[in-house]
């Protein structure tokens, strides 16, 4: 496990200064790069040795068959695993015939940067051979955001005492061995040797390998080549063979001589498109990555993350190391999602193999949000890619003898590819969350042709499944029964709260975006009857409520269900689902992750404000967080009853997941709900942001250690301010034009923004709390308060 503080506190940079081979995978998965198209892990250039090496192309997948002991109708047959693609990181060093690896000899010095405003990571080494020969080298790579084909390197070379024969064999490798994977179900399966050669092209200073996958049928590229700066008599030669390109640069220097060789490289993907037409798309990509050349490609990088910041920073003065973690979290959730383009983010991005790469509610729930008010375009585009599954969808509500559309829990191409019914497809809330993204996304923009275009379909056809999944009793109230709310130790249960309440406002939303667009409607086969329909059963959606104890229960009967033994449950035993069957937690009241609270987030305007401490009182004794998606929520209600210590505790957890591999699996690939989410526990959170009903309202208020939060939204290509300490708060508005206004509620009356004039006004005195609320024994986030940094 990563220790506390193993990467000293810097507001922008993510630093490491000493190698430890045991957090290898971990650290690979810490400076990973992205664009959301591209992903490469942290592995040092030289290969070895290694966590776990991995290149990934979003959407570039292998199926494998999903094996049952007992199959059953409906399961799917088929999963896909999202593959380890041709590596070009690979930069092996020779000195004086010693291979550079930091096993052997003596590594003097060693750093890398993650540079979170230049989009970089560079390395920086001193390391002497085991026969003496010192030499620095210093690397720099990026996945580009402009040229979201293009991963660049750079990497020098000096000796620095006596003169080294030095030989570069920088390569392109397909189906390299990977290290077996450990039994834990959120690992993902290793397929060997997933891709067949199909072409390679070497040339002087680099060359190209085309493969294919098996049974999925895509095609992928990698192309790669060098330009190379040495004093004096140097050689450069490339050999090929069809799972491997190598380019050697040799050359002889003395000390204070640099051998400097640049590495581009491009990929490409395609599952139609013809060998020679993959093979000129990288080609294209490799002469634009040229024309910038590396100069050009690290500026651009610097331009374009200038621009992210500029609209999306979140300052947070009074917690250094809350701060650094943030940003690094935004900066993983730009990464996942920038330049996806109408594919799916997967619950890791492209920074590792967990989950299989596959793609969860996680994206809708936890990374749009932050998206859509930062980078509403890369929000718009996974909407987008959901769109273009539909008939997959349509085709699996079929086979369930559903109408509408029921959307796979997990996937990479829209299938459903879980394995496992109650935490699978029976999580039917996955709907409701895309319906949710489409609302708040119009909402955020005014973009009523997305709306038309693509939102329309996705809410009526949401709509459709919940109105046949569910049903009116005798007294005319609506059921949706057997069914996984976002709680996974609580499965097939009816009327889970969560989904009944998104169920309901994803009814409304079809009803009313059916009237705003009548002829697409129509188009849809959407009358009036249908849509009278969706709103009856929206507004009898059945809510249970514990009327003895006060509280709602989160889904029918849970709270007569057995108490989980938490006195008793030694703090190895977590995750719980590594060492008890489900069956056990299945039927006793311990909850993975926030479920309830996040319906009082998510439909908070379902719910008093008594009704909400209550019930967070209640959750939070039973709420085990073994899942990383349930820290923010849980931020988000603590700070909105008022226990704001307590969400600042829960916002240092979500951010720094991690960076402290705070669930000891951050080896398989960064938690990007989480690191998003902390976007959400600070704006939704401690800045109390809202946006029921097409109204943004705060509600700002500030734990004791934090003395100022600043972020900024984007509302309708506005950009809103606010700027929160602890007694007032400063709305401003920029971008809209001189006449630009905003409309928004700040604790409960309604202020007018406009972009002359930015508004300052008091947070209002914090009305009584009850008693800090317990969490299960042994399971209560590390205090902030006190905790240094
Ligand atoms: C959580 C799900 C989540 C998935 C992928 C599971 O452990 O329970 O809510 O979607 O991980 O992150």
């Amino acid at each position: 496990m990563i220790r506390e503080r193993a990467y000293p506190v810097d507001p922008w940079h993510i630093r490491e200064t000493r190698l430890d081979l045991d957090l290898l995978a971990q650290s690979e998965s810490v400076f990973a790069l992205s664009n959301g198209h591209i992903g490469i892990r942290g592995n040092l250039e030289e290969g070895e040795p290694h966590g776990l090496p991995g290149t990934y192309l979003n959407s570039f997948y292998e199926l494998r068959p999903l094996p049952y002991a007992e199959a059953g109708y409906g399961f799917p047959e088929s999963g896909q695993t999202m593959i380890n693609v041709t590596n070009a990181k690979l930069m092996r060093l020779l000195v004086d015939d010693e291979p550079l690896d930091v096993r052997y000899g003596d590594l003097r010095s060693h750093e890398r940067v993650l540079d979170l405003r230049a989009g970089t990571l560079e390395r920086t080494a001193e390391w002497v051979s085991p026969s003496g020969q010192a030499i620095r080298i210093r690397t720099v790579r990026l996945v580009s955001f402009t040229q979201r084909a293009v991963v660049a390197f750079l990497y020098e070379v000096e000796p620095l005492h006596a003169s080294a024969r030095l030989i570069l064999q920088s390569e392109l490798v397909a189906n390299e061995q990977l290290p077996p994977m450990s039994k834990d179900p959120r690992v993902a399966a290793v397929l060997d040797h997933p891709l067949q050669a199909e072409e390679m092209l070497e040339q002087r200073t680099g060359g190209l390998l085309v493969h294919r996958t098996k049974a999925s049928d895509l095609r992928m590229a990698a192309a790669m080549e060098h330009l190379v700066e040495a004093p004096g008599r140097h050689a450069v030669t490339t050999e090929g063979h069809p799972d491997w390109l190598r380019t050697t640069v040799a050359c002889k220097l003395e000390p204070g001589q640099r051998l400097r060789v640049v590495k581009l490289a491009a990929y490409g993907w395609s599952s139609n498109r013809s060998l020679p037409a993959v093979r000129d798309q990288v080609g294209a990509a490799l002469a634009s990555a040229r024309l910038d050349g590396w100069d050009g490609l690290v500026e651009a990088q610097r331009e374009y993350l200038d621009q992210f910041w500029d609209h999306s920073d979140v300052k947070v003065e009074g917690d250094p190391e809350v701060q650094q973690a943030v940003r690094f979290g935004l900066f993983h959730t730009l990464q996942a999602g920038a330049r996806a383009e109408q594919r799916p983010i997967g619950s890791k991005g492209l920074t590792g193999p967990g989950y299989d790469g596959h793609t969860f509610w996680d994206a809708e729930t936890f990374v749009l949000p932050a998206l859509t008010y930062t980078q509403p375009s890369a929000a718009a585009d996974v909407l987008r890619w959901r769109h273009s599954t539909l008939d997959l969808a349509r085709e699996r509500a079929q086979t369930l003898g559903l109408q509408g559309a029921a959307f796979p829990w997990r996937t990479i191409r829209g299938q459903e590819c879980s394995a496992y019914w109650p935490a699978g497809t029976a999580g039917f809330h996955i709907g409701a969350d895309i319906a949710d993204a489409v609302r708040r996304y119009v909402q955020a923009t005014g973009d009523l042709d997305f709306e038309r275009e693509i939102g329309l379909e996705l809410l009526v056809e949401t709509a459709r499944l919940w109105r046949s999944l569910g049903h009116h009793d005798r007294h005319g109230r609506f059921h949706i029964d057997g069914v996984t709310g976002p709680d996974e130790y609580t499965a097939v249960v009816d009327d889970n709260v969560y989904t009944n309440l998104m169920a309901q406002q994803n009814m409304f939303a079809a009803a009313d975006a059916c009237q705003r667009h009548p002829e697409v409607a129509r188009r849809l086969g959407v009358d009036e009857e249908e849509s009278a329909s969706w709103r009856d059963a929206a507004a009898s959606v059945h809510i249970p409520y514990d009327r003895e104890l006060g509280v709602h229960q989160q889904s029918e009967g849970f709270t007569r269900l057995q108490e989980w033994d938490f006195e008793n449950t030694p703090p190895e035993a977590y995750p719980l689902l590594l060492n008890y069957p489900y069956f056990d937690l299945y039927r006793k009241q311990v909850i993975k992750q926030a479920d309830l609270v996040m319906a009082m987030y998510v439909r908070g305007d379902a719910f008093t404000p008594e009704e909400k401490a209550r019930n967070f009182a209640y959750y939070e004794a039973r709420t085990v967080r073994d899942s990383s998606l349930s820290a923010c929520i849980q931020a988000v209600l603590a700070a909105e009853v008022g226990h704001l210590e307590l969400a600042h505790d829960y916002l240092g957890e979500a951010a720094l997941m991690d960076l402290h591999d705070l669930h000891r699996n951050a080896r398989d690939g960064v938690h990007v709900a989480s690191l998003a989410g902390s976007w959400i526990a600070l704006v939704a959170g401690l800045g109390g942001m809202r946006d029921f009903n097409g109204q943004l309202s705060f509600a700002p208020r500030l734990p004791s250690r934090i003395n100022r939060l600043d972020f900024s939204l984007l509302w309708h290509g506005k950009r809103l301010r606010v700027d929160v300490t602890p007694e007032e708060v400063t709305y401003s508005l920029r971008n809209g034009g001189g006449a630009a206004r905003l409309e928004l509620v700040h604790h409960g009356k309604e202020i007018e923004v406009t972009q002359v004039k930015p508004v300052t006004v008091p947070i209002p005195e914090a009305p009584p709390i009850g008693a800090a609320p317990r969490q299960p024994a042994g399971r209560a986030p590390v205090r902030r308060v006190g905790a240094g940094g």
